[in-house]
Formats: C-alpha cells, structure tokens, sequence
C-alpha cells in the first residue's frame, strides 16, 4: 500500500504510437486541467504523469519499465516522486503485470476506460492503486469534458477496435472489437471542434472505413455518408481519415472522393506486402493485384489522390522472392509517403508461434530496400507537386521569424513566410521539394 500524497498541482500526458493515442492524450489532458491541474512547464518534473503507451510494435512493455524506473530515479533526487499513471495499449495488455512489477505505479487504465482517471486520481491520492481495463465503453465519450480550444488541424475518433484479425497485430486484443460511434454524437462533435477552432478534422479509427450509423432520419449511412454530412459545417474547411483496411473501401467512399470538395485528396491504405501467399498468411483478405485495382478507383475518382500505405517484412516465413513481390507493388504505386515495419512478433498472436521468423539481419537489410525505395518515391511525388499553386492550412510558426508550417492538401508540410496566423488557409505556390517538406511561396490575397 502506497502512502497518501499530495494531490497533484501539474500534469504530463506522454503519448506514445498511433494518432489514436494522440488523440486519448488529448483527451486526457483536457480532463486534468478541467480539474485544475496545469500542464508541467518544459523542463519541469510533473507531479503527475500519464504514460500513455502503444503494444504494436516491440519492445513496448520496456520502454514503459524504463520510463516508470527513470521518473521515479529523478523523482528521488528532488524529493517528490510522481503519481505515474499506465494508460493505453500496454495498460490493457499487461495491466496486472505492470502492478506487480511497478509499486510506483498507481493507475492502470485501459484506451476504452480513461475517462475513469479522475476518480482512480482521487483514490491514487489517498494512497490506492487501481487498475480499469474494461472494454469496450462507448460511454467514454459522453464522459468526456467539451473541447474548448483544440489546433487547427484536430482528430476526431469515430471508431474504435478491429474485428479484422490479421495474424501479426495485436490491436483486436488491446482495442477490442469494432465499435462506430453514434452518427449525431459525431455531427456534434465536430461542430464543437470547429467552435472550438478547427478547421480541418482527421476522423479516427482503427478500421476507420468500418465505421456505420444511422443518421438523423434513420438512414443507414457509411463513412462517406458521414463525410458528406460533415462537410456541410460551414466552418469546417477540410476533412481527412484513417486507418482503413481495403476490404472496406466501397464504392460510396470511392465516389465522394470525386464529389466532397473538403475531402483532401489523400488515402492512408495500409498493404502491408506485395505477395499474395505473404498477404493470405497475415490474413489480409485482399491480393496484391485487388488492392491495387482498389487504388486505380481511387484514382479514377480523384486523379491527383496522394497514396499512402503501410509495410511490414520479415512476416514469418516471408522469402527473397516474396519482399521482391513488395518492392515490385511500390514501384507500380508510387505512393506519396508510407510506413515500414520490421515483423514483431507480439505475444498471443498467431503469427508470433509461426515457423521459419525471419532472422534480424535479413529483416535490417529488406527494411533498408523498402524504405529506399518509399523515400525515392516521396521525393519523387513532392518534385511532381513543385510548381503547384495550392490551399495550406497553417498549423504553427517556423522555426525563422515569419516563417510558417503548414499542410498541403496531398499532406505535405510547407514552409513559407508572410503574414498570416495559425489556423489560415492561404494560398501558397510550392517551389523547392525536399524529402519530407516543400518551400513554398505565399500568394496575396490570403484567404482567411
Ligand atoms: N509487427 C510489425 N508491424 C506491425 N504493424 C502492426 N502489427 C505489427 C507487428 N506485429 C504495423 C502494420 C499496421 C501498422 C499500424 O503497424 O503495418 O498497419
Ligand atoms: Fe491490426 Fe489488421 Fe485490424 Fe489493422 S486491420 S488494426 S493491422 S488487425
């Protein structure tokens, strides 16, 4: 038993992995400062802080060990050891065990519980320790508090969970089966985040393209029916989404990527190999060749679509020939920016006690190829965008006075200067492409 403390003047919420994790640490930071409980100023040791984890990859467990044995090494030293709370993926995958390994810790809480932290906060102060791994809780987000001033560019989680069970990932055990979130709870959602000033809103979701709801007339609608319906808020400038799966790709999404104007031109659509015996043993569900002809109606739809995709090599028994399979389908797709992953195995899955894992070495150098290639292509893509005049929305100052940062509308960051603020979409010519930004030029008249 852990003695009484003070209750906690200043807060850190450190997020690791996904955009979903982001947003949840938004999320969870909004409630301890409705509570009055600030931020810790940079550089500052906090009096609480939430380790807000991610399991997809390895060695994730660690890290959190590592980070829980560090704050409480400092906290010594300056005679007042943190309340740590576990938040996140870890915090449900190995919630009992992280108790038991970490007196330091007193809060476990799972992604679909944190909107119990207050209360498991006020017994922490008293000196119990608590863990709340329950799921799934779609009651989460009625409990959270309103969102009164977020960043231009905001996440909106729309779904949660995967019922998909792709053999190498964990994301069905930690988040739990696929749950979409009421159609008018969202429509309010977004209508405060732009209050609130957004201007554009990623909607969220593990299988985000799964999502479904009943409008306000009962209609069964789709993502892209939430996206239509989204794109009437007069202020809200700029829609995106992600994570999809390409089993639900259909043919309504596909179509308002031609038809909604604020729908950016941008498709995160994880492959994840080229091979379709690769694909067949991840349980993919899709070929090589079906995903590729999914892009071309992408593409058809929406000609100057930005592709995004994610990869992984070294899936078990995975053979030279095979990540050859991978590195032909980049060079058919071209993508704008992707994501590359060394296989994990993570622990109760079923690819992780599958035959033939692929030795370090062998996955080091595949990774190697892969992400030459997907650097070459980005650059590639960015050169193909020079000379572009084009909408960016600004997200934060430069790190030169007058000097800003901001998104184009295939993702790109743009740097430019000019007069303008943060939240602005202006009208910016894209001059010099590197491989992860572009210079751009700001035209006059900016739009506001
Ligand atoms: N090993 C490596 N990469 C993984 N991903 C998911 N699980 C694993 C794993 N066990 C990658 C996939 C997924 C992205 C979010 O993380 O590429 O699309
Ligand atoms: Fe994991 Fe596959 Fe679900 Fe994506 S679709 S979250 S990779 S199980």
């Amino acid at each position: 038993m852990k003695s009484t403390t003070t209750p906690p003047k200043t807060y850190r919420v450190k997020s690791f992995g996904c955009q979903m994790n982001v947003y949840d640490g938004e999320r969870m930071a909004e409630m301890l400062a409705e509570r009055g409980i600030a931020p810790a100023p940079e550089g500052e040791e906090a009096d609480l802080v939430v380790l807000n984890t991610c399991h997809i990859r390895e060695k994730a467990a660690e890290k959190v060990y590592s980070d829980i044995g560090r704050l409480t090494k400092v906290g010594r030293k300056v005679g007042k050891e943190p309340l740590i709370a576990v938040a996140g993926c870890v915090a449900q995958a190995e919630g009992e065990e992280i108790m038991a390994r970490a007196p330091a810790v007193s809060m476990v809480v799972g992604p679909q519980a944190y909107h119990r932290l207050p209360e498991m906060l006020a017994r922490a102060v008293k000196g119990e320790r608590a863990t709340d791994t329950d799921m799934p809780a779609i009651a989460k987000f009625a409990a959270l508090p309103e969102r009164r001033r977020v960043a231009p560019a905001a996440f909106l989680t729309v779904q949660e969970g995967c019922d998909k069970f792709c053999t190498y990932c964990v994301v069905p055990y930690t988040r739990g089966a696929e749950i979409s979130r009421p159609f008018s709870d969202l429509v309010e959602e977004a209508k405060k985040l732009v209050d609130a000033g957004a201007k554009e809103i990623t909607l969220l979701g593990q299988n985000v393209s799964a999502w479904s709801g009943e409008d306000e007339k009962g209609h069964q609608q789709g993502l892209d029916g939430l996206i239509r319906r989204l794109a009437t808020i007069p202020d809200l400038r700029r829609i995106r989404y992600t994570t999809s799966h390409p089993a639900d790709m259909d043919e309504g999404l596909i179509a308002a990527h031609g038809e909604v104007e604020k729908l950016m031109p941008f498709l995160h659509l994880p492959v994840q190999s080229g091979s379709d015996r690769v694909l067949k043993a991840m349980n993919r569900s899709h070929t090589g060749d079906s995903y590729l002809k999914l892009l071309e109606r992408f593409r058809a739809a929406r000609p100057d679509i930005a592709l995004s995709g994610d990869f992984i090599v070294g899936f078990p028994g995975e053979t030279d020939a095979e990540f050859e399979q991978t590195l032909a389908l980049v060079d058919t797709v071209g993508y704008a920016q992707a994501f590359s992953f060394k296989y994990s195995p993570r622990p109760g899955t079923p690819a992780a006690t599958m035959d033939a894992q692929i030795a370090p070495e062998i996955m080091d150098e595949r990774l190697q190829r892969l992400q030459a290639a997907l650097n070459r292509d980005q650059l590639a893509f960015n050169r193909a965008t020079e000379g572009r005049t084009c909408q960016v929305l600004v997200e934060r100052k430069g790190k030169l006075p007058g000097q800003w940062l901001g998104k184009s509308p295939w993702l790109q960051s743009v740097w430019f200067e000019g007069d303008c603020a943060i939240g602005d979409l202006v009208v910016v010519k894209l001059g010099e492409a590197g491989p992860n930004s572009l210079a751009g030029t700001l035209r006059v008249p900016v739009e506001a």
